[in-house]
């Protein structure tokens, strides 16, 4: 099955986007990180705490093997790294929302940024985002940097009607 696979920075709006195109087009989304949360009834915050980065990483190799057992359409909703870090490209098209790092700093509020351990440091964190910038343009199918494109990106590009 080949689905639509979202992938970006963390605080980049791949969310939302997949929430639009989820009502727009009645195609279901499967979020990474809700799979997550919702296995370990748990925030991420706190599985970063208490188990580490590593541990969080093991459960999304088990969400991409989840993911490829699924049989019909899903837009994947994919956490930053495992966009990063996963063989997306296997999954389906993969959509790249590309913001830059100041417009994703404009757009996410201090709560959103409290619920992702990796930009407790703003410094690393731009670090990270210029290492991952690179593996996302190289996994990405299409590269999208507003959502007002969306339904030319997927009546035009993606011929979904
Ligand atoms: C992460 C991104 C987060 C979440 C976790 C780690 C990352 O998802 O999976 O905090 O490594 O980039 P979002 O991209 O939805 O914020």
């Amino acid at each position: 099955m080949k689905h639509l696979v979202l992938i970006g920075f963390m605080g980049s709006g791949k969310s939302s986007l997949a929430l639009k195109i989820s009502q727009l087009y009645s195609i279901p989304v499967f979020s990474t990180d809700s799979a997550i949360i919702e296995e370990m009834g748990m925030s991420i915050s706190d599985i970063f705490k208490d188990y580490g980065e590593k541990f969080f990483r093991l459960k999304e190799n088990k969400i991409f093997a989840k993911i490829r057992n699924l049989s019909s359409l899903h837009i994947i909703d994919c956490g930053g790294g495992f966009g990063a870090y996963q063989n997306v490209t296997s999954l389906g098209k993969v959509i790249f929302l590309d913001l830059e790092f100041e417009e994703i700093m404009q757009r996410m509020s201090l709560r959103e940024r409290f619920k992702r351990p990796l930009f407790d440091n703003l410094q690393s964190a731009y670090q990270l985002f210029l290492q991952r910038r690179k593996l996302y343009a190289q996994r990405a199918e299409i590269r999208f940097r507003s959502i007002e494109d969306l339904k030319d990106l997927f009546e035009e590009e993606l011929n979904f009607k």
